[in-house]
């Protein structure tokens, strides 16, 4: 199955891909990126994924319209070279090259990379049973430091967490925030249910609005399923009835265990059974054109 990596319209196998060592992306971090990934593949919610990496880039000043390549354009081209049944892309906007230095005046042209991989699956069982989860020491980013509702590639502190979380035996960590507050995980946004309430932390505590978080909460409503956004603590998590993490790659993925606790007998509960067929049904309907796949370069 072929990877593929597109660098600012040259597209070609990973051995020949190539960016700078002076580009900002990889001297600081300074750059933004998105997962996007592909049902039937056909990619899908690309609109609000390119929204969000022009908003990631906006707040940081990357000139997105500056962008050397049409990043829609190169995203879909790459999807199709690639030729997966079902593919993941990154998709990665930098500052692009420049002098050491902060002066963002003297750098760019910005970097597009666009990398294409099948598509990692999550094992059935995982499905069937859950995923263990750790709240962990390492607490996510204040809102205002590196906002984490910011899509950078600056993912340190992210990677600080997962470690810990493997050390730990547990597949994905929990962050808190400086209050105690359960934010999201190091690649996931998460869910517990309570009293038969779908629950997720606030935007305000300082996570990133997940694109999948975003249809959970609207097909649960629409399915006549109450849910609140609101402040949550690690015993939340870990006394809920059900709890479960998002992410376009995770998809919806139940939650066995936190902290070794077992989240209700360590079984999926019903509304998160219901939560994932809703959203597989839903992706399916989204991306479903009948046309061919390479049909979407327009
Ligand atoms: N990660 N929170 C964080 C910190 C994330 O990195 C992600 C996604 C999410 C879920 O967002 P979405 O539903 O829009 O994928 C929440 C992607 C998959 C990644 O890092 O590759």
């Amino acid at each position: 199955m072929p990877e593929r990596i597109n660098v600012n319209g040259v597209l070609g196998p990973p051995e020949a891909a190539a960016v700078s060592p002076l580009d900002r992306g990889f001297l600081y971090g300074d750059s933004v990126y998105e997962t996007i990934r592909t049902y039937g593949g056909r990619p899908f919610l690309l609109r609000q994924h390119l929204d969000r990496l022009r908003r990631s880039a906006g707040r940081l000043d990357i000139p997105y319209d500056r962008a050397p390549v049409d990043i829609e354009r190169e995203i879909l081209r790459t999807l199709v070279d690639a030729g997966s049944p079902e593919t993941a892309i990154r998709v990665v906007l930098t500052r692009g090259p420049g002098p050491i230095g902060y002066d963002p005046e003297t750098c760019g042209p910005p970097t597009v990379v666009v990398y294409a991989r099948p598509c990692p699956e999550i094992p059935a069982a995982w499905l069937r049973e859950g995923v263990d989860v750790a709240v962990v020491q390492v607490r996510r980013n204040s809102p205002s430091a590196l906002d984490p509702a910011i899509k950078s590639s600056n993912l340190l502190n992210n990677f600080l967490a997962w470690q810990e979380a493997r050390r730990l035996g547990a597949y994905e960590p929990v962050l808190l925030n400086a209050g105690e507050h359960l934010t999201e995980g190091a690649t996931s946004n998460v869910f517990v249910v309570r009293s038969e309430r779908l629950l997720t932390p606030t935007l305000e505590e300082g996570l990133l609005e997940g694109i999948t978080r975003g249809a959970v909460l609207d097909l649960a409503r629409h399915d006549g399923i109450e849910t609140a956004e609101e402040a949550l603590t690690a015993d939340d998590l870990r006394r809920a009835d059900e709890a479960f993490l998002t992410s376009t790659l995770k998809g919806v993925l139940p939650i066995r265990r936190c902290d070794g606790w077992p989240i209700r007998h360590g079984r999926p509960g019903a509304i998160t059974r219901r939560i994932l067929a809703l959203f597989e049904e839903f992706a399916q309907a989204e991306t479903k054109t009948g046309s061919a796949p390479g049909s979407i370069l327009r």
